[in-house]
């Protein structure tokens, strides 16, 4: 029995413009020659980064491309988490930045999240009940792991507590475009018109995530300090993939793409609703995002051992790696990304098998 994989979080391999991107990366060295080909600025390939200014209606030098929004994230880190700070994340939140948080020594602070999103008061009266933290972290759109989306309200609520208290959000936004229906709420950084707001996002689901190209747009003194951190760590960014990514975005290739990806993972995250509809048992939850990767479930009883699932043929990433203090023993991210529609039929079956509790043997 082939296994079937939800905890792969990445496109599936039909989603990766593989010949027009074999196409730009041509063109890139072809137009621009050395300057793609050597040492260059530490913020990125000029031309992306105006045209990712552009979008976010900033000057340029406030834009940092970074090799994946990943590495971001580390830089934001070590220059703002001294050993005992604290970071204020969703709960659940993304398992990596957990696991980065946790090595600078920050203290781990998990808001609640419901349907809507984080929690607004739970957040206020943490940023009210302890030391100002060095940033607050929201993937405000179609979560990971939860496929939740921060709802504009509670948007408005965030721009506002960042300004009240005087504290730094970091808006991490790899999906936000990634939408298959309904319409995107405004982001935070617009709400706060840019200000206390670090808004980050990547080419990583738009485009391929093998490129590496994401980027952040921060406060104009920050934006130095990280791109000196760059330069520190590795000279000069992978100007070749970046002009990539400008080549891909100047023939007019973004939108399109965008949208045949778009409809590749719908029909992904429709088979999985359904399924889910279908075999889960009573008292069984899960989120319905409109976009993105992520299926969050949660189960009446605990949810099954990897083990148990790996049985039947399926794996998951368990809900408590996604905490920060050992919670989501009930719940299960699903990545409906990576697998195709039939597959994700027959792994939600598979799954919902590993939950009922096998037949006692019989007495014979
Ligand atoms: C919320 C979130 N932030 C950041 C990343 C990292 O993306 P990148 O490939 O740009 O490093 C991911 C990747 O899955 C993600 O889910």
């Amino acid at each position: 029995m082939a296994p079937i994989s939800f905890a792969r979080g990445v496109p599936a391999p039909e989603c990766l413009p593989v010949a027009e991107l074999a196409d730009c990366a041509r063109e890139a060295i072809e137009r621009g020659g050395p300057s793609v080909l050597s040492y260059g600025p530490g913020g990125g390939y000029g031309p992306l980064r105006e045209w990712i200014a552009e979008r976010h209606g900033v000057d340029p030098g406030r834009v940092v491309i970074t090799s994946g929004s990943l590495q971001g994230f580390v830089f934001l880190c070590e220059q703002l988490v001294k050993p005992g700070m604290r970071v204020l994340v969703e709960a659940p939140t993304y398992d990596r930045p957990i696991k980065i948080l946790r090595r600078l020594g920050a203290e781990i602070v998990g808001i609640p999240m419901d349907d809507d999103g984080l929690e607004v008061d739970a957040l206020e009266q943490a940023l009210r009940d302890g030391d100002k933290p060095a940033f607050v972290y929201t993937i405000a759109t179609f979560q990971n792991p939860s496929g939740r989306t921060l709802s504009e309200d509670r948007r408005r609520r965030v721009a506002e507590l960042a300004r009240e208290h005087d504290v730094l959000v970091l808006e991490d936004d790899p999906y936000g475009l990634v939408r298959y229906e309904g319409t995107a709420p405004s982001t935070i950084f617009d709400l706060a018109r840019g200000e206390r707001v670090v808004y980050a996002s990547s080419f990583s689901k738009t485009i391929a995530p093998g490129v590496r190209v994401g980027y952040f747009v921060l406060p104009a003194a920050l934006a130095t300090e990280i791109e000196a951190l760059a330069v520190s760590t590795y000279i000069s960014p992978p100007f070749l993939t970046q002009a990539t990514v400008h080549e891909f975005i100047r023939r007019g290739n973004f939108e399109p793409n965008l949208d045949r990806v778009s409809g590749l993972l719908k029909a992904r995250r429709d088979a999985m609703l359904e399924a889910l509809e279908e075999h889960m048992p009573e008292g069984a939850m899960w989120s319905r995002p409109e976009g993105g990767y992520f299926i969050w479930l949660d189960l009446p009883g605990d949810a099954p051992e990897l083990a148990a699932a790996e049985a039947a043929g399926v794996t998951f990433v368990p809900g408590t790696d996604f905490f920060a203090h050992g919670e989501g023993g009930q719940s299960m991210r699903l990545a409906f990304s990576f697998v195709s529609p039939d597959e994700i039929r027959d792994g939600v079956a598979r799954l919902a098998g590993a939950l009922r509790p096998a037949p006692a043997p019989s007495a014979l």
